[in-house]
This record gives C-alpha cells, structure tokens and sequence, in this order.
C-alpha cells in the first residue's frame, strides 16, 4: 500500500510530464504547418485568385487599418507623417491607378512622400500590387477624377509641394 502510493504519482506524474512535453513539441509544429499553408495559398494564388482584402489586412492594415481609414496599430502620433486614409475621398481622386501602383511598388519615396510608407515590390507579386490598386478603389469608393489644380490639391492635401 505504501509503495502504491508512492509509485503511482510518481509514475502518473512522469506520464503527464512526458505528455506535456510532445504537445508542447507538437502544437507549435502543426499550428506553424498550417499557418504557413494559409498564408502561401492567399498569397502566392494567381492573378485571378488573389483576395486584396487578405493581402491588405497582412500587410497594409497595420498602419493604415482594416477599414484604410489610417488608423492601424502601427499608426500612432510618434509617426512623423501619418499614413495616407485611403476612404478620404477627396485625396484619393488625385490620384491614378499608375500613381497608386508606383508607390506601392517603390515605397514613399518613389513619390517625394515619406519613406514611412515601405516598398513592397520585392514583397508582393504583380498580381497581389494591381488587385491591392484595385482594392484602394474599393475602399474610397471612387475613381481617378483627373489632374486637379496644385490649389486645389493643397486644400485637401497640406503636404503637397
Ligand atoms: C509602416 C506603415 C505602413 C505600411 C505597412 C503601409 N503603408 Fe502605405 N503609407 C504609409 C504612410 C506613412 C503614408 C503617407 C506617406 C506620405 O503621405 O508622405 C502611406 C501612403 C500610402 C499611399 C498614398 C500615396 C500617396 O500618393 O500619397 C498609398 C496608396 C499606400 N500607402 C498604400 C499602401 C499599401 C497598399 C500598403 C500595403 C501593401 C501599405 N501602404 C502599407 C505607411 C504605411
């Protein structure tokens, strides 16, 4: 009886010991296995199949929000220039789809605009760079109006020289 119950802890002890430590292994594993294959297939699929909105959650989000009202959780007042609200309609006329996709592609600086703003050519495929184009459409609800006037362009941007 008392060798019972000393042994049995012990050994009930070492088995859910044991146990932990293969889950432990083995949860990081699968979850990583299937994460990664989540992330290729949303991101590595077709012209045709790409999801901007995926793309623009993972990469865009974080700075200008799930909504591209430039509220991510990177976009904090520290920020020297805070990034683009991609729903403020009257910014977002002013600009061409070319427009758009040089500065995803080059980053901020392609275009004299912060280098706050990252460059994802070398990140994202040709097909992820035109459907998130595409997608800033879906977002301000609009259209390229044409080229506005510099007067009017400072109006709703301050920062254009
Ligand atoms: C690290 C933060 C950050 C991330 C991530 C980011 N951006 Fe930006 N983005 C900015 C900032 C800051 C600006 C404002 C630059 C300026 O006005 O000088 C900006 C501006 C823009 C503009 C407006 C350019 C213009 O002509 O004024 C577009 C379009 C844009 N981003 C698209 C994207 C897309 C698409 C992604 C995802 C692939 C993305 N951004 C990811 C920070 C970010």
């Amino acid at each position: 009886m008392s060798i019972q119950s000393t042994i049995w802890p012990a050994r009930f002890l070492s088995v859910t010991v044991l146990f932990c430590l293969i889950s432990l292994f083995i949860f990081p594993v699968a979850s990583f296995a299937t994460s990664s294959v989540l992330t290729s297939s949303a991101l590595t699929s077709s012209a045709s199949k790409v999801d901007a909105k995926v793309v623009y959650d993972h990469w865009c989000a974080q700075c200008h929000g799930y909504e591209g009202r430039a509220d991510g959780i990177n976009s904090t007042p520290d920020m020297a220039i805070n990034p683009r609200d991609h729903t403020d309609r009257n910014f977002m006329i002013t600009r061409s789809d070319d427009q758009f996709e040089d500065v995803i592609r080059g980053g901020g600086t392609r275009a004299a605009k912060s280098p706050l703003m990252p460059p994802w050519e070398h990140t994202l495929t040709d097909a992820e760079i035109k459907s998130l184009v595409a997608y800033l459409r879906v977002l301000c609800k609009c259209e390229y109006e044409g080229v506005v006037s510099h007067e009017k362009l400072r109006g709703v941007d301050p920062d254009f020289k």
